[in-house]
């Protein structure tokens, strides 16, 4: 039996290692992190990287820059160790954390300071000497969005862009953090200024979505076996439902979220990424320009939105996980009178030979009774209805496929089977795949690929221009119209709960129900 196998379980750092590959050992090179005094730096960054040099994917020739306004020379460094250690599951003692700790260095500068950005040129052509990183660079910009155009202009402006990879000469990429833009016209002007400075294949937008490992995993289950994709379409799939569910509140990002809010959060970036690898052909490879245009098709094959078919809600206080919590406008730095949608959910409709006639149905939401992220792909009931249940009457449950993005890591399908005893009943039970028990639990936080793949310069995972824009001109004709009815239609929702009662009544208006979590 393969060790992959579900029933004969390997490590997670056994697989990883079986799993290198040397030739995706980036070259030499230097990570500058724009907004490194940020939760994300800290969080996910230093620990994503630390995992790759765990792994042994890292350049042994390399160097992190963390670059912000305020002087940290001094707090930096042990920051950074202790969120490795905290956020990234890393023992103290651990022998390759103190000659990692030794390549992360700090350099303080205003973003739009022209002498602070000479002075970074310089310092960084400095760390090639000691650090023989050959004058390869990636950037990484971890700052609020409005920053992102200047700093790209100011690196250009200061000749710190120019990519000769082409002609094996160094290369400079640049990452950019979400929200890209927060409509269309906005997401257009920024890569406007983004592609004025940069080529398309230096630019790596970021949806760490992309870097989670069951998100990749959609494409190897549909596209790595033989079985599901025969009846992957209309013929065989009543319905999908996509769910991005939250327990946790805005976590004090309040001036954030009343501009962003559940859809430009979540819905317009994570899930639409979500919908793109469960709806869209198979890649003729698995190229960065053949995923990206097959993902660019089902975006672009969906129907306008129909209002009709959008529902938005906002927690009101309530009970989570035990705890009393507040409601969305008693939070810190929230309008009392805000309009901000917490929670979104459409139905979405993709006019193509394999989906037409099968709504998609996707939710996302703050403060709702658990963490779950979620693909059910819910198959048709068959024809003829031979079997009842055990309560006699004819209805069954349809099989589903539920696709576990997190936590719990896994894949179930669902299917009816024989209640033993004297009757025909039909009881439905599980088959199940978890990762964790194949192949042990990993601490991986999904953007150790993300960075891997930004430094060797493969852009599969990583959004282009045109999906961005199709994503925004999808969702911002919806957008304005809600901004336009202000409260009227958004709903309240008990903190805790599955969010506001409009979201069943989507799906009850088909004759169909959210699947039960
Ligand atoms: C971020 C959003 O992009 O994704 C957050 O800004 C959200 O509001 C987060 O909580 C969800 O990511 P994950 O990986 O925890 O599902």
């Amino acid at each position: 039996m393969s060790p992959a196998s579900v029933n004969t379980p390997v490590t997670a750092a056994q697989a990883q290692l079986e799993n290198k590959n040397d030739e995706r050992i980036p070259e030499p090179c230097v990570v500058v992190i724009f907004g490194a005094s940020g939760d994300l730096t800290k969080r996910k960054l230093l620990p994503a990287l630390y995992h790759l040099e765990q792994a042994g994917l890292l350049p042994e020739d390399f160097a992190v820059v963390g670059v912000a306004r305020r002087d940290l020379s001094s707090t930096f460094g042990p920051d950074m160790q202790d969120g490795i250690i905290k956020g990234g599951g890393v023992e103290e003692n651990d022998p390759k954390l103190k000659p990692f700790m030794d390549k992360v260095q700090y350099f303080a500068t205003n973003f739009d300071d022209d002498a602070g950005f000479e002075k970074l040129k310089a310092y960084l052509s400095e760390l090639d000497g000691k650090f023989k990183t050959k004058g390869n660079r990636l950037f990484y910009l971890a700052v609020a969005p409005e920053f992102f155009a200047d700093i790209i202009a100011r690196l250009g402006k200061h000749g710190m862009v120019a990519s000769a990879a082409g002609n094996g000469g160094p290369w400079v990429r640049v990452i950019i953090e979400k929200p890209f833009g927060h409509d269309l016209e906005s997401a257009r002007k920024l890569n406007d200024e983004v592609n004025a400075v940069l080529s398309e294949d230096q630019i790596f937008r970021i949806d760490h979505y992309l870097g989670k490992e069951t998100v990749q995993n959609i494409l190897v289950f549909r596209f790595g076996n033989g079985i599901f994709e025969p009846i992957w379409n209309r013929n065989f799939i009543d319905h999908v439902e996509i769910t991005g569910a939250e327990s946790i509140g805005i976590e004090g990002r309040g001036p954030f979220y009343e501009k962003a809010g559940a859809t430009r959060d979540v819905l317009q970036n994570h899930l639409m990424e979500v919908l793109s690898f469960v709806a869209m052909e198979p890649p003729d490879s698995f190229q960065a320009e053949a995923v990206r245009t097959e993902k660019l098709k089902v975006w672009r094959s969906i129907e306008d939105i129909d209002l009709k078919n959008a529902v938005r809600g906002q927690y009101a206080p309530g009970t989570v996980d035990g705890k009393e919590v507040v409601g969305y406008r008693q939070e810190d730095r929230v309008d009392p009178n805000s309009h901000t949608e917490t929670f979104a959910s459409i139905r979405v409709d993709i006019a193509n030979w394999r989906w037409a006639g099968v709504p998609f149905y996707l939710r996302a939401g703050k403060r709702l009774a658990k963490r779950v992220t979620e693909v059910n792909i819910i198959f048709k009931q068959p024809p003829t209805r031979l079997f009842g249940n055990s309560a006699g009457s004819d209805s069954i449950e349809p099989n589903v496929i539920s696709m576990r993005i997190q936590p719990d890591e896994g894949i179930s399908l669902r299917f009816g089977t024989k209640i033993p005893g004297p009757t025909t009943a039909v009881s439905p039970v599980d088959m199940h795949f978890s990762y964790a028990a194949a192949f042990g639990k990993s601490s991986a936080n999904g953007y150790e690929r993300l960075l891997l793949d930004a430094m060797l310069g493969d852009a599969t995972l990583f959004t282009h221009r045109d999906g961005v824009e199709a994503t925004w001109a999808l969702f911002t004709p919806l957008l304005e119209a809600w901004a336009k009815q202000g409260a009227k239609g958004l709903e309240f929702y008990k903190a805790g709960s599955w969010g506001p009662e409009c979201a069943d009544k989507l799906l009850a208006k088909d004759g169909r129900h959210w699947r039960k979590q």
